[in-house]
C-alpha cells in the first residue's frame, strides 16, 4: 500500500490491481472543488495506469460525499463541474465501486450511480435532499436515479428529498451489495470479483426500468401530492425531469435537467432554502457561554402533567430510548394522559412507521405515577401543567425540596416569566424554559428559554437533548409569548380589528393561505379552539371571540367557530358570525369598508416583521435567523420564503416601513415601531445576510 497520488482532500493507494481513492474533506466530504478535482485526477490516474484494474472511490470521517458544496453556490463556478466528475467516473473504462457508509447524500449519490458498482454497510443511507434546498439533482441524478432505482422511487425520493436505508436501497437495485464489518476491505474484495466483466454496467444506459414505467403515473404522483407540493416550485420541476428520463433518451433528458436545474438555481425560492438549510445549523450554536462546555448527563426524564403537552413531551424522550416518569394529580388523569400516548404510537405503527415491538418497548419505558417522590432522581424535570403562574411556582418550590442536585427543571410555559418561577427555587441556575409546540410528538420545533440565571451547562444539555429527540431548538430570551407566540400578538390583534372594518374571516385566511401558510389566523383559532384562555363567563362578551364562545362555537371541536363545519369538517363561512361582526362594528362605531388584500399583508404580516425586530433588538432573539426557523418550524410559514425576516430582506425594508406608516393612524395605539427596523431601513441594511 503507498500513496501515488495526493491531491489536497483526494488520495489514491492500491491494494493489489485495485486504485482506493478516498475522500477526506471534513465534516461531511462536501463535493467542493478540490475534491472534485481530485477526483477527475484519480480517474485518470487509474486510466493512465496498466496495472490497474478496477477502482473503489470511498471515504473517510463519518460520511461518504454529503453532496455538492452547498457554500460554493452563487459564487463564480469553479471546473470541473460535478456533471463533468461524474461523466468521468462512469466514462472510466475500469470497473468503478462506490464504497458507501454514512450518508450518501445529493451529489454524492450521484457520483455513487455513476459509479458502475454500489456496496453499502448496513446502517448507510440515501438520498437526493436537493428538493429541500430548492433545487433538483443537478448531476444526471434525475436520470440516472429512475434508471437504476425505478420511475416510482425516483419520484418520490426527488420530490420528498428523505433518505432510505440500505435495505430499500438494495431492494429497489441502488445498491449491489450490503456488506457487514470493513467496507474498504469489502468493497476492494468485491472491485477484484468484478473486474473482468464486460461491458461495464452504466447506469445512463438502462433503459429496462423507464421503458416499464406506467405513463399515467406522473399524472396520479402529481394529483396525489398537489396538497403537500403547494407552492413550491422545486417539486415539480424534479417531476419533470424524472418525466424527461423516461420520455427522451439519456443525452436529451441530462440536457433538461441541467435547463430546469438553472430556473431553480436563479430562483428567489432556492436562495430562501438555502439561507434557510444554514439558518436552522445556525440555531443550534449557544452564545455568550464558554465555549468548552459540557453537558450534564440526562438518563431519565421526568414529566408533570399527563395531559395533551405532557404526554406529547414524554413521548419524545420515549421515542429516544430515554425512561419517563410521569406524574398525574389523579389515576383518571393520569390514565386518559397514558392511554392517549399509547393510541398515538398505535396509530403510528397502523402506518406502517413503527412496529409493535416498538410501541411496546416505548410504553414499557413509562414509569406513570401519582406519587410526585418518584421524582427525585430524575436528571431532567419537565412541568407541564395548566398556565397559571402560581400553579408553577408552588410546582417548581415543591421540584426544589424534592429532586436530586444537579437536576434541570424545566417548565413548558408559552408565556410565563421562567426568571420569576425560578425565583421560586433555591437553584435559578438549574431552572430553563422548555417550549414544545402542540402536537409535542410531532412539531419539529422546540423553544430554550434562557432564565437571567440559567446556567450555560443547563443550556448545552437542552440543545443536545433536542437534537437526541429530533427537535430543532431555538434559545429565546425571557419576554410575554418568547419568540413565536409574541409575533402572533400583533397578527391576531390587526386580524381582529380588520374583521370589524369590514374584511371576513375567508378574506384574511386566503390572503394568508395564499401566502404560504398552512392556514390564516381564524382557520388556526378554530382549529386550536376558539375557547383558549376564554373567561368562561357568557354572559361577559366584550369581543367578537368572547360572543363566538358564549354560543358554543368553540371552534372545529364543536362543528362551529369562525366558520361552520360539515361532518367531514369542511368549513363554509358563517352568517351568523357575519352578523356578530357588524353588530360589534356598530356597537363599537367602527365605520366599515372594502379591505384590500394588500392591507391585510401589511397589517398582519408586515407587524409581525415589526414584533420581530422588536425581538431582535431586545435581545431575547440571538439572531434573525433565528426567528425564522422559530416561524418555518413552529408555525409553518412557508420554507421558500425563508422566514419572516429573510422575507422582510427580500421584499426590502424601506417598503415594510411604508407599509407599516401607511397602516399607523388605523393600528393606533396597538402599534408602535421598532427602532432597529426603522434603522436599519434608512442604512439600507438587511437583518439576514
Ligand atoms: N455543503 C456544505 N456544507 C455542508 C453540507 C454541504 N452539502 N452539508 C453539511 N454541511 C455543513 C453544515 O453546514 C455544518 O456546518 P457547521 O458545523 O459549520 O454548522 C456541518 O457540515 C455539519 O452538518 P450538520 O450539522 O447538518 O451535521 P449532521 O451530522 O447533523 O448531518 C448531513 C449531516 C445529513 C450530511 C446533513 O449535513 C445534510 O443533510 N447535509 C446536506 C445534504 C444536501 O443537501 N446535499 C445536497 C446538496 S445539493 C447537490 O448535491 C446538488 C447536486 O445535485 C448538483
Amino acid at each position: 500500500m503507498a500513496t501515488i497520488t495526493e491531491t489536497g482532500p483526494i488520495t489514491t493507494h492500491r491494494h493489489g490491481d485495485v486504485l482506493v481513492v478516498t475522500s477526506n474533506n471534513p465534516p461531511v466530504n462536501a463535493l467542493g472543488a478540490a475534491v472534485r478535482q481530485g477526483l477527475v485526477a484519480a480517474i485518470e490516474e487509474a486510466e493512465g495506469d496498466e496495472a490497474i484494474k478496477a477502482v473503489v472511490i470511498r471515504c473517510e470521517g463519518q460520511t461518504f460525499f454529503a453532496g455538492a458544496d452547498i457554500t460554493e453556490f452563487g459564487k463564480p463556478p469553479v471546473m470541473p463541474w460535478l456533471p463533468t466528475v461524474v461523466d468521468t467516473i462512469e466514462n472510466c473504462t475500469k470497473p468503478v465501486v462506490a464504497a458507501i457508509h454514512g450518508t450518501a447524500l445529493g451529489g454524492g449519490l450521484e457520483v455513487a450511480l455513476a459509479s458502475h458498482y454500489r456496496v453499502a454497510v448496513p446502517d448507510a443511507k440515501f438520498g437526493v435532499p436537493e428538493v429541500k434546498l430548492g433545487l433538483l439533482p443537478g448531476a444526471g441524478g434525475t436520470q440516472r436515479l429512475p434508471r437504476v432505482a425505478g420511475v416510482e422511487q425516483a419520484l418520490q425520493m426527488t420530490t420528498s428529498g428523505a433518505m432510505i436505508g440500505a435495505k430499500q436501497a438494495h431492494d429497489m437495485g441502488l445498491v449491489d451489495r450490503i456488506v457487514e464489518g470493513e467496507l474498504q476491505q469489502h468493497a476492494v474484495a468485491f472491485a477484484e470479483e468484478v473486474r473482468d466483466i464486460r461491458p461495464l454496467p452504466k447506469s445512463s444506459e438502462r433503459q429496462d426500468k423507464v421503458e416499464a414505467a406506467d405513463p399515467g403515473v406522473f399524472a396520479e404522483f402529481r394529483k396525489a401530492n398537489a396538497r403537500k407540493f403547494r407552492g413550491f416550485e422545486a417539486p415539480e420541476k424534479n417531476i419533470q425531469a424524472v418525466e424527461a428520463a423516461v420520455a427522451k433518451p439519456y443525452a436529451e433528458g441530462v440536457i433538461d435537467e441541467r435547463r430546469l436545474f438553472m430556473e431553480l438555481m436563479t430562483g428567489a425560492q432556492a436562495r430562501a432554502q438555502q439561507y434557510f438549510f444554514f439558518a436552522e445549523r445556525k440555531a443550534a450554536k449557544i452564545e455568550n457561554i464558554p465555549e468548552d462546555t459540557q453537558p450534564r448527563s440526562v438518563k431519565k426524564v421526568g414529566v408533570i402533567g399527563a395531559g395533551t403537552m405532557g404526554g406529547g413531551i414524554s413521548m419524545n424522550f420515549l421515542s429516544a430510548g430515554i425512561p419517563v416518569t410521569i406524574v398525574e394529580m389523579t389515576q383518571e388523569a393520569l390514565d386518559r394522559g397514558t392511554g392517549v400516548m399509547r393510541k398515538n404510537y398505535e396509530a403510528t405503527a397502523s402506518k406502517g412507521r413503527m412496529t409493535s415491538e416498538q410501541v411496546e418497548k416505548a410504553m414499557g419505558i413509562l414509569s406513570p405515577t401519582l406519587d410526585f417522590d418518584a421524582l427525585k432522581d430524575c436528571d431532567l424535570i419537565i412541568e407541564a401543567v395548566f398556565e397559571q403562574m402560581e400553579i408553577k411556582k408552588e410546582i417548581f418550590g415543591r421540584l426544589d425540596k424534592t429532586v436530586k442536585k444537579g437536576a434541570i427543571l424545566a417548565s413548558n410555559t408559552s408565556y410565563l416569566n421562567i426568571d420569576e418561577i425560578a425565583a421560586s427555587t433555591s437553584r435559578p441556575e438549574d431552572v430553563v424554559g422548555l417550549h414544545f409546540f402542540s402536537p409535542a410528538n410531532v412539531m419539529k420545533l422546540l423553544e430554550i428559554v434562557r432564565g437571567a440565571k440559567t446556567a450555560p451547562d443547563v443550556l448545552v444539555t437542552a440543545m443536545g437533548l433536542a437534537k437526541k429527540i429530533k427537535k430543532v431548538a431555538v434559545v429565546a430570551g425571557v419576554c410575554h409569548g418568547f419568540i413565536g407566540n409574541r409575533m402572533l400578538m400583533p397578527r391576531q390583534v390587526e386580524a381582529t380589528k380588520l374583521l370589524l372594518e369590514g374584511a371576513t374571516p375567508e378574506q384574511i385566511d386566503r390572503v394568508h393561505v395564499e401566502f404560504g401558510m398552512p392556514m390564516g389566523p381564524f382557520q388556526m383559532a378554530d382549529l386550536a379552539g376558539v375557547d383558549i384562555g376564554w373567561h368562561r363567563d357568557p354572559n361577559r362578551i366584550e369581543n367578537i371571540r368572547d360572543a363566538l364562545c358564549a354560543i358554543d362555537r368553540w371552534g372545529q371541536k364543536k362543528g362551529a367557530g369562525f366558520y361552520d363545519y360539515d361532518e367531514r369538517r369542511r368549513p363554509t363561512p358563517s352568517p351568523v358570525v357575519q352578523q356578530i361582526i357588524e353588530d360589534f362594528a356598530k356597537k363599537q362605531g367602527v365605520e366599515r369598508r372594502e379591505i384590500s388584500d394588500q392591507e391585510i399583508v401589511e397589517r398582519t404580516l408586515y407587524t409581525m416583521v415589526n414584533e420581530g425586530a422588536k425581538i431582535l433588538e431586545e435581545g431575547m432573539a440571538q439572531r434573525a435567523s433565528d426567528i425564522d426557523v422559530v416561524w418555518v418550524y413552529g408555525y409553518g410559514w412557508p420554507v421558500y420564503r425563508g422566514g419572516p425576516m429573510f422575507w422582510a430582506d427580500t421584499e426590502g425594508l424601506d417598503t415594510i416601513v411604508e407599509g407599516l406608516k401607511r397602516q399607523e393612524e388605523r393600528m393606533g395605539s396597538d402599534f408602535s415601531f421598532s427602532k432597529l427596523l426603522l434603522d436599519k431601513a434608512e442604512r439600507g441594511e438587511k437583518f439576514t445576510r
